[in-house]
């Protein structure tokens, strides 16, 4: 497989480490562009793969163009590689919020795939949700699957409607995840714990217990009830938790994000 990157930033580097180290292509057959010198510069020694400042020399001969920049670059990567694609080349696009709709007419292209990945990716532990037009061929699914697959685990959804709300839920995910391990262990802090001791208690607690919910395929809520005696010290931290207006809160924040998503695609 012959891919380009346009973009070489956090999460097209993900992805170029996934594909190489999963061997789905050479590190020469491996191409990023890039507006920043220093990025190409670093993923070509990191890597090996092959670097230049053009997106059109980046593209040419690929059999997968992923488009990796950030949403407000969007508009001047399609102006530029607008009517240059092959109709087979397949655009494999992880811009939050760019519709299927406005990539088709932005680069008078239709072979196209819309996947919201997420930063676990850059560990394998991604979570990538995607969709594809009837453009793309079974082989070109099948790419898509192993490339995302090399990244984590990957879910294909026929109505990309579910790529707006798996932003707002996996793409925004490790954010709300990161929060609560921050705030846990200043809580921890506050209470005395050295905060060393805070960091490793929070987060083996957050890994075993994420781990026992996939492991023993039992509902969270059966299993917090697991944990919560009457009358005991869970009981009057969940207590707190429901006073406080947690589950509302936590919709309300997945809410905002979704809300967002949708807007960013105009
Ligand atoms: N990070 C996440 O958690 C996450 C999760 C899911 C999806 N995504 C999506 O992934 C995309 C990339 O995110 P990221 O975090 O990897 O962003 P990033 O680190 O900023 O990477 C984007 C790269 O593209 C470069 N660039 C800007 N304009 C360009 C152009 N015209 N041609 C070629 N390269 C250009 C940027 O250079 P400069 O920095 O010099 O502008 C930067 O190196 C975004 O659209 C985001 O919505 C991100």
């Amino acid at each position: 497989m012959k891919i380009a990157f346009i973009g070489g930033g956090v999460m097209g580097e993900a992805m170029v480490s996934a594909i190489l180290d999963k061997g789905l292509a050479k590190p020469e057959a491996v191409w990023a562009s890039d507006v920043s010198q220093a990025r190409l510069k670093y993923l070509k020694q990191k890597y090996g793969v092959a670097v230049t400042e053009s997106n059109l020399e980046a593209i040419s001969g690929k059999d997968v163009v992923v488009l990796a920049v950030k949403p407000l670059n969007l508009a001047e990567v399609m102006t530029e590689l607008g009517g240059q694609l092959k109709s087979t080349q397949l655009v494999l696009s992880i811009i939050a919020g760019a519709r299927i709709g406005t990539l088709r007419l932005g680069l008078k292209h239709g072979c196209i795939a819309r996947v919201m990945p997420n930063t676990p990716a850059q560990i394998g532990e991604g979570m990538s949700v995607w969709t594809a037009t009837p453009e793309v061929t079974e082989q070109q699914r099948g790419l898509v699957g192993a490339i995302l697959g090399a990244m984590g685990r990957e879910l294909y959804v026929d109505d990309e409607k579910y790529i707006d709300m798996a932003t707002a839920v996996s793409g925004s995910g490790p954010a709300y995840f990161f929060l609560v391990v921050e705030s846990l262990v200043d809580a921890a802090v506050e209470i005395g714990l050295p905060r060393d001791m805070a960091r490793e208690l929070v987060l083996q607690t957050m890994l075993g217990s994420g781990r026992l919910i996939q492991k023993s395929g039992e509902e969270p809520a059966e299993l917090r009830r697991k944990v919560t005696s009457p009358g005991g010290t869970t009981a009057e931290a969940l207590l707190q938790f429901e006073k406080e207006g947690f589950t509302d809160l936590v919709k309300r924040a997945v809410k905002a994000a979704y809300d967002k998503a949708k807007r960013l695609g105009g």
